[in-house]
Parts: C-alpha cells; sequence; structure tokens
C-alpha cells in the first residue's frame, strides 16, 4: 500500500502493485494453481490426471461447464463444436492476401478480430444462448483458421475441415494432408498433441486471460476479445516464450556451449527462456508431463538432438545457486517447442499452437465474467507523478 493522501485534496490510499504480482482481479472457479507446490487444477481435476485420462474436448466441456460431461453430453458438445469448422468463402480470400512470409501469429489475430464482421450478432454478449454459440464458433474455427496460416506459409491449397476426426487429428490433417495423397496422422502424434492441448488449455489469470477479461469488460465482442488476448500471448514473455526456447536452444547448438550461455544469463544479458514463471516457484507441472511426452514423440519422429542441450541447461540451472535462489524451474514452454518441431510444425506457428486450446481458457473465463455480478468494467487508478496546473507557453515563445 502507497499511502498517497497526504493533503485535504489527495487521492487517498490505493494498492500500488506493477504487474499485479499480488492482486486479484476477480473470483474465479475455474483453474487453482499452487506455485509454491507445483499444482495445477482445473475445475478441481489435477492436470496430471486429466493429461493421462481425458481428450482435449473433454477438459474443454469441463472448463466451460464446471463438471465432466456424460458420453451423451460429450457427444452432443462434439457435434457442437463439428457444426461450425468450415469457414466463410471471405475469410479464406482474406486470408490469401496476406504476404507469403506474413507471421502466423499475425494472420490469427487479424482473421479472428475479422470474424466479428461475419457474425455482428457476435455484440450481444448479454444473452447466453448468443454467448453460447460465439463460443463454439471460436472453438471450432480457431484450428481451421490456424491450419491455413501454416498452408498460407507454404503456398499449399487450404484443406478444408474433416468432421469425422476428432479435434487434434483433424488439426494435423488440415495441416498436413496434400491433395490427392492419403495422409493419416499417425495416432502417437494425435495423441501428444490432445495432451499438449489439454495442458495449454487455461492458467488463470495470466497476461493474455487478463486482456480477455479487461477487452469482455466493456461488453465488446467475444472475436475483438480473443483478438486482444492473442495479442498479448504472441509477446517472447508469455506465448512467444515456445518460439524463444526453440531459437535459443538452435543458437547454443550443442551441449559443450550450454555452460557459457548459462553464465550469459547470470550476468544479466540474457534470460534463459523456458525457465521461471510469475506463479510456479516450484517446477511446472506442465513441463513435467510435457517432458515425459516427448519421449513418445521421439520415439514416432526419432530423437531431436536439441532435447540435448535442453536437458543439459535445466540440469546445470537446477544445480545453479543463481536459478536455485531465486526458485528459477523450467516452465510449460521449455519442452513444448522441441515436440512441434519434431511433429514437423515451424517455429514461428508455435505460439498458435499455444493460441488454439487457450481459446477454451479464454472463453470460459470470459463467460464467468459475463455471469459474475461482481464484475464492473476494468479500470485501474495509477499514481501520478508528473506536473500540475502548469502555465501554456504559445508555441512562439517556447
Ligand atoms: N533467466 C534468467 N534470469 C531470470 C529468468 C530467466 N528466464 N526469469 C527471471 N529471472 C531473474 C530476473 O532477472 C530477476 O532477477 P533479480 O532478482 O536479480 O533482478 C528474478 O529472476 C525475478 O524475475 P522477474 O522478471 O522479476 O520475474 P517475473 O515474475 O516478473 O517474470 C517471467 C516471470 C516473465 C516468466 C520470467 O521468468 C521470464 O522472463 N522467463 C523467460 C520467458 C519465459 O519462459 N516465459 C514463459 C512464461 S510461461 C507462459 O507464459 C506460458
Amino acid at each position: 500500500l502507497r499511502q498517497i493522501k497526504v493533503k485535504e485534496d489527495d487521492f487517498g490510499l490505493m494498492t500500488y502493485d506493477p504487474g499485479y504480482t499480488n492482486t486479484a482481479s476477480c473470483k474465479s472457479s475455474i483453474t487453482y494453481i499452487d506455485g509454491e507446490k507445483g499444482v495445477l487444477e482445473y475445475r478441481g481435476f489435477p492436470i496430471e490426471t486429466l493429461a493421462e485420462n481425458s481428450s482435449f474436448t473433454e477438459v474443454a466441456y469441463l472448463l466451460l461447464n464446471g463438471q465432466l460431461p456424460t458420453s451423451d453430453e460429450l457427444s452432443v458438445w462434439r457435434d457442437d463444436i463439428n457444426h461450425h469448422t468450415v469457414v466463410h468463402e471471405n475469410i479464406k480470400r482474406q486470408m490469401e492476401s496476406f504476404r507469403y512470409d506474413a507471421h502466423p501469429m499475425g494472420m490469427m489475430i487479424s482473421t479472428v478480430a475479422a470474424l466479428s464482421t461475419f457474425y455482428p450478432e457476435a455484440k450481444n454478449v448479454q444473452d447466453p444462448e448468443n454467448r453460447k454459440l460465439q463460443i463454439q464458433r471460436l472453438i471450432a474455427k480457431v484450428p481451421t483458421i490456424a491450419a491455413f496460416t501454416f498452408r498460407h506459409s507454404q503456398g499449399h491449397p487450404y484443406i478444408y475441415p474433416n468432421n469425422k476426426l476428432s479435434y487434434s487429428k483433424n488439426f494435423l490433417n488440415m495441416m498436413f494432408r496434400m491433395i490427392g495423397n492419403d495422409y493419416e496422422p499417425n495416432e502417437a502424434l494425435v495423441k501428444a498433441l490432445d495432451i499438449l492441448f489439454i495442458l495449454h488449455a487455461d492458467h488463470e489469470q495470466n497476461c493474455s486471460t487478463s486482456v480477455m477479461r479487461a477487452i469482455g469488460s466493456s461488453e465488446a465482442d467475444p472475436y475483438s476479445a480473443w483478438a486482444g488476448a492473442a495479442a498479448a500471448l504472441y509477446g517472447p514473455l508469455h506465448g512467444g516464450a515456445n518460439e524463444a526456447v526453440l531459437r535459443m536452444l538452435t543458437e547454443i547448438g550443442h551441449v559443450k556451449n550450454v555452460p557459457e550461455y548459462v553464465s550469459r544469463c547470470k550476468n544479466g544479458e540474457l534470460r534463459l527462456m523456458g525457465f521461471g514463471h510469475r506463479v510456479y516457484k516450484n517446477y511446472d507441472p506442465r513441463a513435467r508431463i510435457i517432458k515425459k511426452c516427448a519421449d513418445d514423440v521421439f520415439e514416432v519422429t526419432g530423437r531431436n538432438p536439441l532435447l540435448d542441450v535442453a536437458l543439459e541447461l535445466e540440469k546445470i540451472a537446477l544445480e545453479d545457486e543463481y536459478f536455485v535462489k531465486r526458485k528459477l524451474y523450467p516452465n510449460v514452454d521449455f519442452y513444448s517447442g522441441l515436440i512441434y518441431q519434431a511433429i514437423g510444425l515451424p517455429v514461428s506457428l508455435f505460439p498458435v499452437m499455444f493460441a488454439i486450446p487457450r481459446t477454451v481458457g479464454w472463453l470460459a473465463q470470459w463467460a464467468e465474467m459475463m455471469t459474475d455480478k461482481d464484475q464492473r468494467i476494468q479500470r485501474p487508478r495509477q499514481v501520478y507523478l508528473g506536473e500540475r496546473n502548469l502555465d501554456f507557453v504559445p508555441i512562439s515563445d517556447r
């Protein structure tokens, strides 16, 4: 607390908490994190249990509805999503106008924002049925648009969704099928991708989710709010970190170069990307699951040599006083990029791979906020340090 009311006309007391390290912006029943113990739960279920037993679509239902679906409910939910997987042909044409080397995340953000112009009724955010419809549309269309960004970068024709396939399998199919060939996504890779989607689905009030809630609090439509949230995710300190990790591992190149790189991080010259977390002061439970998942993927794709660099980095950092003292452990992004690369995805697509599942978390948090009667437009205050009541000097006299 900073006391700023020292004279009669001062404002009074308010919290001064840069980066909101100790400020709860809302009440929520969706995701629980114990950063000291390294615990993550969705709606009360440990993330390890969900990653082992659930599918991404089931977890999406859980996050949005607060309970696991029965098999009938899950089947209806899958049909609801499948109903909306195709995008309007003009969306496709709009995407074709991007430069050949446009960053996929830039294409993603602007294309999803453009969806609001195709569904103008989305602005009726107070109507629960309308909210439900837009949620289904977004969850269904985001993977289609994501795959189109990849096909666009490759110069390959877009592959339309195949609703007979699961959510993750359909995505891989839209990414990698070539016209005229019988591409069949490998089941081990489908499973790994589904687990990665589960792990990234929600993480309470992180930077991008806070943006989703902030934009949503002004009652903007969810497509525009999604675009804002995705823009926040794009930064290298948040969802762009998996891209930064892969670039870092590639730059280090070999295990023998690891100690020198770690020294540069300790000097403050660089950050060890994929390390550290605002909330986790312990091993990120998602990183532990992903590390195991990597072994299953590499069995199919062959071992990525950068994995050895990553393992050596982790070993050295976890024994180094600098990292131990600051409680810096691998986070979710440290190993995810290696899996994405093994699956055949370019580094620039990694933040998009984060945005696909996080769409569910953003929407669950948005929907929760819309029914919270305590919720008001988000409007933080500031501690003003500038001058006041200055005399205006005409430009000719300055
Ligand atoms: N490498 C080296 N030093 C680090 C790192 C790192 N990755 N992360 C934090 N530190 C150091 C800081 O320099 C600081 O040291 P100091 O006390 O001597 O000044 C101390 O640890 C605390 O760091 P802050 O920046 O204050 O921690 P904050 O909670 O604000 O930042 C963040 C968290 C942004 C995740 C940070 O750890 C970081 O930049 N990590 C690398 C990027 C990354 O992996 N981001 C993904 C996060 S997970 C996600 O978004 C899904």
